[in-house]
């Protein structure tokens, strides 16, 4: 599919020399350059290493959708780009978890630092954003508009050549979200500030700030809008450049410093410092007679006292003498115009190269991650090399000679990395080869920075040695000691044509690059970079606070002698080849198509050239028989190994036959890779990009197991314990409960034994044996009458005690019995009281006596049955104040005949009357009353006795009533003679008067009639009632 995404275009040539059919072939070589390069397609590759042609000009292959389109996408799926090495490394990074690092080599002007830019942006635009660190990626992107302005310049083969060295690190985090940067500086051409040559320029900063500076802050610097003006920027006589926009530039620079964290105030500073270096630069001297320098130029002195913060007469003496210490005294020694000249450029190369330092550093402190979490072992790191490439001009100096060494050195790690070490490695494992001859610039190398031996060594030694030593005792004593070498050439060394174009103040290197004369000029001075220290001094009282850092006054007590560039350099280069040695080297080699930085001009000889030095077709040859991946067995084996049902999930026997079956079982072909004797080696990257899908695939299948695997081992693991721990709390309470009712069950055995016991025991006096059961009957003789309690008064019910509790039954059943009555009585009213009462009466009267009187027990007594208008008014008066208590109708029996007649029995206090309608027909006094006599039988006649001792009396009276009980209670009652009443069985005699008897007879029938029978008696049938 990828494939499908080329253009006709992208297929112009072939994108990967690999596929170059001669691939021997030089021409065929750049002829792939050339036809690429006239449709624009700068890019192409040497297997992983990209190779770079200058355009010149703008290409629309920067955009953000080509960044997508890179993104995350096997490198040769797409067309050759800067982007897929970035995203390469990246990816590498992240996978491989190893640090990585992108360098990017080739002449001045080919491309590198445009290289640099773009790998960065493509890291700012594609990668996450750290949510902690958002400002990250623009500084990052920032800081390199800001080293251009200081570092970068015009030279005759760039127009913004870096003039110094740059190694930056990008530091990303476990997610892949840059989340920080670091910059190592190398080497700025300090010269540079103090001398141009033709066709150059100082660095941006200047011309920036004099063109782009606003009107009061040029007046506050005490700064022209003119470059002419000033003596560091006309040596070279070039003060515009069509290709650079000062102003424009200036306004960039202004709002990265900003980005980057400068403060308004730390602005003016650094920009103070710039000016003031321009003004050192118009600092002139006059001769006195005796030869001392004096300054003419005041007027700058005024300025850079206040631009600097140094007192102005401090400033002049420093710059007009120089302190020497002789046998512990100080000694100020003027000095001659030209010393004095040397001594402010020295003073303006110091300022502007701290100044610069303290850049970088400010710049890191911007850029440094600060989050006290992340510490740099969990922290993946890209590094960038965008370092000065290799230089020559009509003149060379020591600059030019660090510059190219520099370039020696990456050229000899891009050998050792990719040619030496690579063939070495084929021969260890035992694979089939033919060595590729290259040529090795070791010697090159060696012949520089050699000990002892080497031209730094020497010239160091010079600088050091006492006596006259010079630049030209310099270039003897090189003569001297590497004359020989098969690379170096001197004037006095070389053959006649040689000597053509030689000065005699040159010595000749043969560079891997190209052959480079270095005029000796300077290189003693510049390598010793001596500041006279009476201007350290004066550096050290400025008020400017950039340079209070800059200059330490420790520096001024220090004794030892500061190290040489030349030794300073070396050292750090060799820093800088260990940081890149510990980590996954990705290529860039730009190629410059032609020195007139003009588009479109191809240049074969120029670009020959460049393909021999920079080693493209060795490159190639190696890289064509060779094998692009390699990889140990193990980790080999270990990364693929889910691909192969035999290897998965692991391999038993020896890792070289398990990595044949892994391979046999994707299908390698047998050319497509070897088996050495600790790797495997692959030859095309397209087989292990084919693996790497078919590993991103099983990924995926393999983490939904693992997930289904892990959640179901988990639930599990949570429901057994669950159930565990169900079962534990069951099977205790269980345990609870057993345990109960077997206690229970104990307990239940123990009272049914001693039940059993008691009871065979029970009527032996209490002992042991027996208590339980005898209390035990007795708790539930209480219990069971505590819940049978009798109801009320009547209810006779009662338990049956043991034996032992019969008296204390007793008791407890009157006691009860007490106590209903006693709560009974006190509820009762006065009328039921005076009720009962006459109850009692009649119970005590009849009782057991008579018939009727069981049925008139429920009956309530009635206080009269005759109320005042049931009684005649004249029988009331007759009555007179007697109160009647009780009044009932009654049927009176004549004595003689037995006539019943209609009669009104009324109680009065002291007597009782019988009353017809309106007559008192017989009025008995109570004292008269002899008693009553009643039958036994269920009828309501009665005999009222009365005492008969007069004849006005008319005798015993002969009545019946409908209520005989209640009628005879309330009699007896007022005439108090409850015991003069009489029931009698059979027949009742009474007297008629006069001494006469009557006799009344009583039997039972079916109904009540009373009658005088045939005898003359009176004859009584009661009924008989049912319940008798
Ligand atoms: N990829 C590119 N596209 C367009 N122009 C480029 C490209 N690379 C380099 N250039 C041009 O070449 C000039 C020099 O490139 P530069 O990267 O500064 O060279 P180096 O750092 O190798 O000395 C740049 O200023 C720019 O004009
Ligand atoms: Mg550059």
């Amino acid at each position: 599919m990828m494939e499908s995404a080329l253009t006709a275009r992208d297929r112009v040539g072939v994108q990967d020399f690999v596929l170059l059919e001669n691939h021997t072939s030089e021409v065929a070589f750049i002829e792939n350059l050339r036809k690429r390069f006239k449709e624009n397609l700068i890019y192409t590759y040497i297997g992983s290493v990209l190779v770079s042609v200058n355009p010149y000009k703008d290409l629309e292959i920067y955009t953000k959708q080509h960044m997508e389109r890179y993104r995350g996408v096997n490198f040769y799926e797409v067309s050759p780009h800067i982007y897929a090495v970035s995203d390469n490394a990246y990816r590498s990074m992240r996978t491989e978890r190893r640090d990585q690092c992108i360098l990017i080599s080739g002449e001045s002007g080919a491309g590198k630092t445009e290289a640099s830019k773009k790998v960065l942006q493509y890291y700012a635009v594609t990668c996450p954003a750290s949510d902690k660190v958002q400002t990250v990626k623009d500084r990052l992107l920032q800081s390199n508009p800001v080293l251009e302005a200081f570092g970068n310049a015009k030279t005759l083969r760039n127009d913004n050549s870096s003039r110094f060295g740059k190694y930056m690190d990008i530091q990303f985090d476990f997610k892949g979200a840059p989340v920080g940067g670091h910059i190592l500086n190398y080497l700025l051409e300090k010269s540079r500030v103090v001398h141009q040559s033709h066709g150059e320029r100082n660095f941006h900063i200047f011309y920036q700030l004099i063109e782009g500076g606003e009107e009061d802050l040029l007046r506050r610097l005490g700064l022209e809008r003119n470059a002419q003006q000033y003596q560091y920027l006309v040596k070279g006589n070039c003060p515009k450049v069509s290709s650079i926009n000062d102003r424009n530039d200036w306004k960039v620079v202004r709002k990265a410093l900003t980005v980057i964290g400068f403060t308004d105030d730390d602005v003016e500073e650094l920009l103070n410092i710039i000016a003031s270096v321009l003004h050192l630069g118009n600092v002139q001297y006059g001769s006195e007679e005796s030869g001392n320098a004096y300054i003419t130029t005041d007027s700058q002195i005024k300025y850079l006292s206040r631009l600097i913060g140094v007192d102005g007469s401090v400033l002049k003496e420093a710059l007009t003498h120089k302190k020497i210490i002789a046998k512990g005294e100080e000694l100020m020694s003027p000095l001659n115009q030209e010393q004095a000249a040397s001594a402010r450029d020295a003073l303006s190369k110091a300022i502007y190269g701290r100044t610069f330092t303290w850049l970088v550093n400010k710049i890191n402190a911007s850029l440094e991650f600060k989050d006290s979490s992340f510490s740099s072992k969990n922290a993946s790191v890209i590094g960038l090399l965008d370092i000065y490439g290799f230089e020559v001009f009509q003149n060379n100096s020591f600059e030019q000679f660090c510059i190219n060494y520099c370039n020696e050195k990456l050229q000899q790690l891009f050998i050792e990395l990719t040619l030496k070490s690579e063939q070495d490695e084929y021969e260890a494992e035992g694979i089939t080869w033919e060595p590729v001859q290259y040529f090795n610039n070791k010697i090159i190398c060696d012949l520089v920075e050699e000990k002892f031996k080497g031209i730094i060594s020497i010239l160091d030694e010079e600088c050091l040695r006492p006596g006259d030593a010079s630049d030209i005792t310099f270039l003897e004593k090189l003569e001297d000691t590497v004359g020989g070498h098969p690379h170096f050439v001197t004037h006095k060394l070389a053959d006649g044509k040689t000597r053509k174009v030689m000065g005699r103040e040159e010595f000749r290197l043969l560079h891997y690059a190209g052959e480079v004369n270095y005029n000796v000029n300077g290189f003693l001075d510049k390598n010793n970079d001596l500041l006279f220290r009476n201007l350290k001094e004066a550096m050290c009282m400025s008020e400017n606070k950039i340079l209070t850092q800059c200059f330490d006054r420790e520096e001024l007590t220090d004794k030892k002698r500061p190290e040489t560039a030349a030794t300073q350099f070396k050292t750090s280069l060799a820093q800088l080849m260990e940081i890149l040695m510990s980590k996954e080297p990705s290529y860039v080699r730009c190629i410059k198509p032609n020195d007139a930085k003009q588009a479109g001009r191809f240049d074969e000889v120029l670009i020959r050239h460049q393909v021999k030095y920079l080693g493209l077709m060795e490159n190639l040859r190696v890289r064509r028989a060779g094998f692009a991946y390699r990889r140990r067995y193990e980790t080999f084996l270990q990364r693929y190994k889910s691909l192969c049902p035999e290897t998965w999930p692991n391999w038993q026997g020896r890792l070289v036959d398990g990595v044949s079956t892994l391979v046999k079982h994707l299908g390698y072909k047998p050319e497509e890779y070897k088996l050495g004797r600790t790797k495997i080696f692959i030859r095309f990257p397209k087989t292990l990009f084919a693996t790497e899908d078919a590993l991103e695939v099983r990924k995926h299948s393999l983490a939904t197991k693992l997930q289904a695997c892990w959640k179901g081992y988990s639930q599990k693991t949570k429901y057994r314990k669950l159930r565990r721990s169900a079962i534990v709390i069951q099977a205790w309470w269980r345990g609870i409960l057993a345990r109960r009712r077997a206690q229970r069950r104990r307990q239940a055995a123990e009272t049914i034994r001693r039940f059993i016991k008691g009871f065979i025991y029970r009527h032996q006096p209490r002992c042991p044996e027996n208590e339980y059961f005898l209390d035990y009957v007795r708790y539930s003789f209480l219990m069971k009458l505590s819940r049978n309690l009798p109801k009320n008064v009547l209810d006779k019910s009662w338990p049956t005690p043991p034996p032992a509790l019969a008296e204390a039954s007793e008791h407890l059943r009157k006691l009860c019995m007490q106590n209903m009555v006693w709560k009974y009585c006190k509820t009762i009213s006065p009328e039921w009281k005076h009720q009962l009462e006459q109850k009692m009466v009649a119970s005590e009267i009849f009782k057991d006596k008579k018939d009727n009187y069981p049925q008139s027990v429920p009956k309530l007594f009635v206080s009269t049955r005759l109320n005042g208008e049931d009684i005649n008014p004249k029988v009331v008066q007759a009555l007179g104040t007697d109160k009647m208590k009780y009044a009932v109708p009654v049927t009176k029996y004549d004595r003689k005949g037995y006539k019943a007649r209609s009669r009104q029995l009324l109680l009065m206090g002291n007597s009782a009357i019988i009353a017809e309608e309106a007559k008192v027909k017989q009025r008995i006094d109570y004292s008269a009353l002899k008693g009553i006599s009643v039958s036994s039988l269920s009828d309501g006649v009665f005999v009222i006795h009365v005492v008969c001792e007069d004849n006005k009396q008319k005798g015993d009276v002969v009545l019946q009533s409908d209520h005989v009980i209640e009628t005879l209670t309330k009699v007896a009652i007022c005439a108090d003679k409850i015991n003069s009443i009489n029931i009698s069985q059979g027949s009742i005699k009474f007297t008629v008067g006069q001494g006469k008897e009557g006799i009344i007879d009583f039997t039972s029938g079916s109904e009540l009639i009373v009658a005088k029978a045939k005898n003359g008696h009176l004859s009584v049938t009661a009924p008989r009632l049912n319940s008798r």
